[in-house]
């Protein structure tokens, strides 16, 4: 029977709750469809500081090297904000992408019709809204240099960062973009403030050559801007949204309003080679943290893409998020989507009506 070796990170805040979920989900989905996952938690994260002193313990990354997927929860908690900078639980999942080469984060924004009224949009908007983010995750100015704070002569400080993108790491991460777009409705907006800055304009030229290669994607451009405006007036405009790093993590959170909660978002992150990382796109929420309140769902579809893209598990994939999607019809909702007339369940509730729903 094949294996796949599956590094855990469960990380932090509600990460291990919903980790706990998505384990148990996955060993029966993976005896129902004839194969075998092996799973090795490691920390990250705070967790990571608390066991080794740092967010990035080396024998993690090395786990996850040498793993099939990594499928991450969540990082981050207020008892790591006042930590210096390299310390922070931000800085070890910074370092886990960047270490695995990951430069490719795919968010899809797909409506599940029963949570339509869920969402802060009107039904009319949001009906039928099925895009896709790709975000350049280890580029831009998450990561460009020089950055800090210096405290000049007069005795006044400065913060700076630097936004910088390469020709190739935009031809890079705009050909896995055009190459979506081609598998999917065939439109690609790539997202840039062309008219400010400067790595923009490069990114728009770039993408814009690149596109003699793509006659069958049809290619558009849009101020970032604009995007975040034409993302709650009309998303059904979109297809495949490109975009720089900085921009996807705000375009993405807004986008995530769409379905109604940010707790229905999974993501993947994909290098040129080696494992992908799976996480949801929502973070740690402390402040629900060990009262079994989360939602599990993001989680899960993370689990569902690892199968899908990570592991070509296509079926197992398809069976998760039919689970979820029966869940929902049934009526049953965490607190972050709960509405007159659903059932409210805590995370580990949601987590066996999944189950049930898979059998
Ligand atoms: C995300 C998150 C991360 C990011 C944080 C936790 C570093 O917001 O994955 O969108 O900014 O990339
Ligand atoms: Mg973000």
């Amino acid at each position: 029977m094949t294996v796949f070796h599956i590094t855990t990170l469960a990380g932090d805040g509600i990460g291990p709750e919903i980790m706990a979920v998505a384990t148990t989900l996955l060993e029966r989905v993976a005896e129902q469809h004839g194969f075998t996952l092996a799973l090795d938690p490691r920390p990250v994260g705070g967790a990571g500081v608390d066991a080794c002193g740092e967010p990035l313990p080396a024998a993690t990354l090395e786990a996850c090297r040498a793993s099939d997927a990594v499928l991450l929860a969540a990082i981050g908690g207020p008892q790591y904000d006042s930590l210096p900078r390299p310390q922070r639980p931000e800085s070890g999942l910074l370092a886990l992408r960047a270490g695995l080469g990951l430069f490719a984060n795919l968010r899809p924004v797909r409506i599940v019709p029963a949570l339509i009224g869920a969402s802060s949009l009107r039904e009319e908007v949001i009906r039928d809204v099925d895009l896709l983010v790709v975000r350049e995750l280890i580029g831009g100015i998450y990561f460009g240099q020089p950055r800090g704070r210096v405290v000049g002569e007069d005795g006044e400080e400065r913060g700076f960062n630097t936004m910088t993108y390469s020709s190739s790491e935009v031809d890079r991460i705009a050909r896995v973009a055009f190459d979506l777009a081609r598998q999917r409705r065939g439109r690609l907006c790539s997202v840039d403030k062309a008219n400010v800055l400067d790595v923009s304009q490069l990114w728009r030229d770039r993408v814009t050559a690149l596109a003699v290669d793509y006659p069958d994607v049809e290619l558009s451009h849009l101020y970032v801007d604009n995007a975040a405006m034409q993302l709650v007036r009309d998303p059904r405009q979109f297809d495949v949204l490109l975009t720089s790093n900085l921009f996807g993590d705000i375009l993405s959170d807004e986008a995530a309003m769409l379905t109604g909660s940010i707790g229905m978002l999974p993501s993947a992150s994909l290098g040129a080679s080696g494992p992908g990382l799976f996480e949801p796109v929502h973070g740690s929420a402390p402040d629900i943290a060990g009262q079994d309140k989360a939602n599990p769902l993001a989680m899960v579809l993370s689990a569902a893409m690892m199968l899908r893209i990570g592991l070509g598990q296509e079926d197992a994939a398809t069976a998760l998020e039919s689970a979820v999607d029966r869940v929902l019809a049934d009526g049953y909702r965490t607190g972050d989507l709960m509405s007159p007339g659903c059932r409210a369940v805590g995370c580990r509730a949601m987590g066996d009506q999944l189950l049930a729903a898979l059998a």
